[in-house]
């Protein structure tokens, strides 16, 4: 693990297109699985957490194999999957075991899951408790008041429920409704806050009857998924965010982010950005291909002066894996930021809340955290300045990427401990980013004596 430096640089300027969404993509590697015909998925993402589901599909029994055109994935016939010889490794991608877990509880074999280190330490408890409920039987690592990976989870005849989500999450209300495909009787998943509606759009799109009212979804089982052919999976706006606040903190720079995603359970980072002030516009793709899937667009950002808002607790998951980037913006918007409701962000890869306090506030960030009654509060009194210094990853993506922002815009020069995890959902961040700096990114390993 060497260190990278990171120089202040100057205005970033250009046009990018970004690997496609991970969210959309775990999505559309499951779902054409269990489903009827071949599906080619383009703009395909190659990051450590997609091929954490993309392995253990395989391991699954799946066939998916790399063409030119895309990765195609074909489906199995209903209750094809087969049981795994060796248990099935999850990485530290939370989106995999929790949307595995809703698949595997209709199967019927045993399954043992198993996480890498920082996977193990995440709460499962929101996921096994509405799975068991439908029948699924699950075992899992007990500590206080949750459950942990690894996990064994023995398939099951399952009955639907309609369940209250008492945390909002995407991932969760994913699991259930997947579970629901083989349950008998109709599934219901409501939900507190609505989240990204990604499973929701993909299980149209093979033609499950599935209706949406408000915050409640209903799944009725017994339709065979098809798989419609061909799915672009647009680009990924988590991807984004680092270069939507980059360009926007910098001033002078004009950056064109081509074809992203732009579900609106996601852009809660470009809404937060604008009301801070920031210039971004959004060009709408005309819709092609599937019918009521991801909306997308192009995304033009130049520098402003940003000044300080509030997000309130039910803007959080439409914002949830942007809100560390979103802190550095923050930081250099004149006055008060408040975020309301943070907590979600503890029981992330890391804890994010301790991550980026730890980071901001090494670099002369005013950031604090308050215990409130809707959660956790944070709240930044912006400087329109950050210096460098020396920072850490976590071993955490976001943080990881968020501090590359913080450091380019920072005065002075900035080391980062490790960016090897930015692998988990962007490996081409740095070689993007360099682009947009005319090749001249300040980011390199420290030399170690000797080499
Ligand atoms: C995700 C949902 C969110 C998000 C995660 C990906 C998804 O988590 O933070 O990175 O793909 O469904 P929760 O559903 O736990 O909020």
């Amino acid at each position: 693990m060497r260190p990278f430096v990171i120089k202040e640089h100057s205005t970033p300027g250009g046009k990018i297109n970004l690997p496609g969404d991970k969210s959309i993509t775990h999505r559309a590697l499951i779902i054409s699985a269990l489903s009827r015909g071949k599906t080619i998925i383009k703009n395909f993402p190659f990051s450590g957490d997609i091929l954490a589901t993309l392995g253990a599909l395989a391991a699954l029994g799946v066939k998916i194999s790399r063409s030119n055109k895309g990765v195609l994935v074909r489906g199995l016939p209903p209750r094809g999957l087969l049981g795994p010889k060796k248990p099935l490794f999850m990485a530290n991608s939370g989106t995999t075991i929790r949307l595995l877990l809703g698949v595997l509880a209709g199967q019927d074999f045993q399954t043992r899951l198993v996480a890498g280190k920082y996977l193990s330490a995440r709460p499962m408890a929101r996921v096994n408790i509405p799975l068991r409920m439908m029948g699924a039987q699950i075992t899992a690592k007990n500590r206080g008041h949750d459950e942990y990976p690894p996990i064994v989870i023995s398939g099951n005849r399952l009955k639907g429920i309609s369940y209250r989500l008492p945390v909002a999450s995407a991932q969760v209300k994913g699991a259930i409704l997947l579970a629901g495909l083989s349950a008998e009787g109709k599934t219901r998943v409501i939900e507190p806050v609505k989240t990204r509606d990604h499973t929701e759009r993909m299980l149209k799109a093979f033609g499950a009857k599935i209706s949406v009212n408000g915050n409640s979804i209903t799944l009725n089982p017994g339709k065979e998924l098809t798989s419609p052919g061909e799915i672009y999976i647009p680009g990924d706006i988590s991807s984004a965010a680092f270069f939507l606040v980059l360009a926007s903190i910098i001033p002078g720079s004009h950056v064109t982010i081509r074809s992203t995603g732009l579900n609106p359970g996601r852009s809660g980072i470009i809404n937060a950005l604008k009301r801070m002030g920031a210039k971004i516009k959004i060009v709408y793709s005309k819709r092609k291909g599937l019918p009521g899937f991801e909306p997308a667009g192009d995304l033009i950002v130049t520098g402003s002066s940003l000044k300080g808002t509030v997000v309130s607790h039910e803007k959080i998951p439409a914002l949830i894996d942007e809100l560390p980037v979103f802190m550095v913006a923050a930081c250099f918007a004149g006055g008060r930021t408040v975020i309301k409701g943070a907590g979600e962000l503890r029981v992330k890869e890391t804890d994010r809340i301790n991550s980026m306090l730890w980071n901001l506030k090494r670099m002369g960030a005013d950031i604090r955290v308050f215990k409130s009654r809707g959660g956790e509060k944070i709240v930044i009194n912006g400087k329109a300045r950050l210096k460098g210094a020396k920072l850490k990853s976590f071993g955490d993506h976001r943080t990881a990427m968020s501090m590359v922002v913080a450091a380019l815009a920072a005065e002075g020069k900035s080391e980062i401990d490790d960016l090897s995890c930015i692998n988990k959902s962007f490996p081409g961040f740095l070689t993007i980013l360099n682009t947009l700096l005319e090749g001249k990114l300040c980011a390199y390993p420290r030399k170690k004596r000797g080499d």
